[in-house]
């Protein structure tokens, strides 16, 4: 037997002795990690779970089902090559709200003002850009709490090397990775939205959980299984695994609403209209019902004079003998071609849900095969992308979850299919992919097509679409730090005009600049000074400020005096040293949100003031 399946099974046998319910634990190992599933309680039914207080067990009742794996209490920083490594949430690499540069646009754009309202194409890695759209103030007015649908198709994690990726992360690092986004995701998603993650057998059972998680169980909608290709492939072990998965999460379940799909020929075609009703076409539906009904036992007599004495034993007319003669008298009951069958119902086409509801299982001839999208690629660019999806299949998701004009990201965007099939619906949409070399040669050609009307394939004609329309190219910035003898400094680009941008991104401030301001947020001014900040600095700053503003004065040097003297003529303004102040937030910041016993743990592994000791230590100044 299983040594676990034994170990479950004596818990089990000790649970029943004792008739005392608690945590249960198994552990696996899964080659060089560990991953632990606790299940809780097992035993218990999982509504007992929250019960914290009163009751025999409450005292015992403690923690929740969750998955952990190996460092899940920390971050994860990318590298360009597509690694990862892991670093403590508060490091700068991974803290930071990086800037957001122009890099290019494609046909009809709005103002630059307003450049955060187009269709934007990032360049960059996922969270860097999630973390901008949902921090940036002039992004966040457009994207925190307004995207519709987030539809992710990220490496499946299939331990393979494709020509644009490398698919093969550790299981841990890939979760992390996941989870990471999926959190920013969740904050990006409107009320009404939904997220759709699109994986294989790899990683689909990890991510689900993670997502009960993050988007919390009651908010699951349905795993989706997409068969990607026709036939079996008979060169498999085992068994051919020939589906995907899609596992769908809505922000709020209650007020997600999808689209119906369109009805097929099939279920039309049950319906005719034998007696030339003029309400349409209709088919027969039987009047009786299992559920016991005090009206519903009562003889018919049908318009030939034949008797029919009640309903079938152990059923019931689903109608009292009143509301049945009113239906009969409205034709709406079919006695049969000769009057002596029935009673019938006359369900009209008209008076039917115009519409199908999405079932679970995606067949592919009616949203395509894996081999249609690469070939829709293939066409278009005469390049082969590894792994894209066919239009169909988007098309299908985009359109039972959002509405024209809606936000639609993809933050692992690939060769361009949701933003190609978001274009031609008409929907407004963010595209994030870290590989340049994927965006110049997939991506961004296809889009260009995609707006010239210079693509003919995927959804093109059942979406009328013609061409129009226009996309901005943006890169996530560098960072604003860079280290210089073991510390964190100021990198070389971030000064002046630079170094007050970055630092409104950090501060959370609108970038609009009006000497000696740069940015404002409600009542509180920010200005930044690339030097050092003497007390005669802060009293001109203080001159600017109107009644009732207060200002935050940030230097790269402080003068000890200098708060002081800001606060005498200014109460409530204060000032701030770069980049320490900064750095400073980001460990306040994640000590916040990784408030978990776990991650308590391992901050007690961090120095008195929280700072993680593999972090190169903090200096004010340039190098
Ligand atoms: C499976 S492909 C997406 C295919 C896409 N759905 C299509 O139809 O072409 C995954 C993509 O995610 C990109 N990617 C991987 N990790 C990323 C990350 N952290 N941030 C942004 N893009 C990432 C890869 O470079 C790859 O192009």
């Amino acid at each position: 037997m299983h040594p676990l399946k034994t170990r479950w099974d004596q818990l089990a046998r000790m649970r029943r002795c004792t008739q005392r319910p608690g945590p249960v634990r198994v552990r696996a190992k899964t080659g060089q990690e560990r991953i632990r599933v606790s299940t809780g309680f097992g035993g218990l039914p999982y509504a007992r779970m929250g019960d914290h207080g009163g009751g025999a067990y409450g005292s015992q009742y403690h923690g929740r089902l969750e998955l952990t794996w190996t460092n899940k209490d920390q971050a994860l920083l990318w590298s360009e090559d597509g690694t990862y490594r892991w670093v403590p949430p508060a490091d700068y690499r991974v803290a930071e709200v990086r800037l957001l540069h122009d890099a290019g646009q494609v046909g009809e754009v709005g103002p630059a003002s307003r450049r955060a309202a187009d269709n934007l194409l990032i360049r960059g890695d996922a969270l860097n850009a999630l973390t901008s759209l949902a921090r940036i103030p002039e992004f966040q007015r457009e994207y925190l709490g307004k995207v519709k649908l987030a539809y992710l198709d990220p490496p499946f994690n299939t331990q393979q090397a494709f020509d644009q990726y490398d698919d093969a992360l550790e299981h841990s690092v890939w979760l992390t990775m996941m989870r990471d986004r999926l959190v920013q995701i969740k904050r990006l998603l409107r009320t009404d939205g939904c997220v759709w993650v699109h994986l294989d057998d790899q990683e689909m059972a990890y991510c689900r959980v993670v997502m009960d998680e993050i988007f919390g169980r009651e908010n699951f909608v349905a795993t989706v299984a997409w068969q990607r290709r026709p036939d079996p492939r008979n060169t498999a072990r085992h068994i051919s695994t020939d589906h995907d998965y899609l596992i769908v999460f809505a922000k709020n379940i209650q007020d997600l609403q999808f689209h119906l799909l369109a009805r097929t020929e099939a279920m039309d075609s049950a319906y005719a209209n034998l007696d030339n009703d003029p309400r349409g076409p209709w088919r027969r539906s039987g009047i009786t019902a299992r559920n016991p009904y005090s009206l519903g036992v009562y003889p018919v007599t049908t318009p030939s004079g034949r008797v029919v004495p009640g309903p079938p034993h152990g059923t019931y007319w689903r109608f009292s003998a009143a509301k049945l003669k009113e239906l009969d008298e409205d034709n709406r009951i079919y006695w049969g071609s000769d009057g002596r069958s029935g009673p019938y119902l006359k369900r009209f086409l008209t008076e039917v849900a115009q519409g199908r509801v999405p079932g679970s299982v995606w067949p592919p001839d009616e949203v395509g095969y894996v081999r249609n999208g690469k070939e829709e690629v293939r066409r278009l660019i005469g390049a082969v992308f590894a792994t894209p999806k066919p239009e169909k299949l988007l098309y299908r998701v985009v359109t039972i979850s959002t509405d024209p004009g809606d936000v639609v990201l993809d933050c692992f965007l690939g060769s361009g299919t949701t933003a190609a099939v978001a274009h031609k619906l008409g929907r407004r949409w963010v595209g994030v992919e870290r590989s340049a070399d994927t965006l110049t040669t997939f991506a961004i050609p296809r889009m260009e097509k995609v707006v010239a009307g210079e693509d003919p394939g995927g959804i093109t004609s059942v979406a009328g679409w013609t061409g129009g329309g226009g996309f901005r190219i943006l890169d996530v910035a560098p960072s604003m730090f860079a280290e210089s003898r073991s510390a964190v400094v100021l990198a070389d680009w971030a000064v002046n005009g630079e170094l007050a941008e970055a630092t409104a991104a950090q501060l959370g401030y609108e970038f609009r600049f009006d000497p000696p301001f740069c940015g404002s947020k409600g009542r509180s001014l920010l200005s930044v000074v690339d030097g050092l900040i003497t007390s005669e600095v802060v009293e001109l700053i203080a001159a600017s400020l109107e009644p009732g503003e207060r200002a935050v004065v940030c230097g790269t040097a402080v003068a000890v005096d200098a708060d002081a003297a800001l606060k005498a003529v200014s109460p409530g303004s204060r000032v701030r040293r770069i980049p320490a102040s900064i750095l400073a937030d980001y460990r306040v910041a994640t000590r916040r949100l990784f408030h978990t016993r776990e991650a308590r743990a391992a901050q007690a592994n961090l120095d008195v003031n929280g700072s993680p000791p593999v972090s190169p230590p903090v200096e004010s100044v340039r190098p």
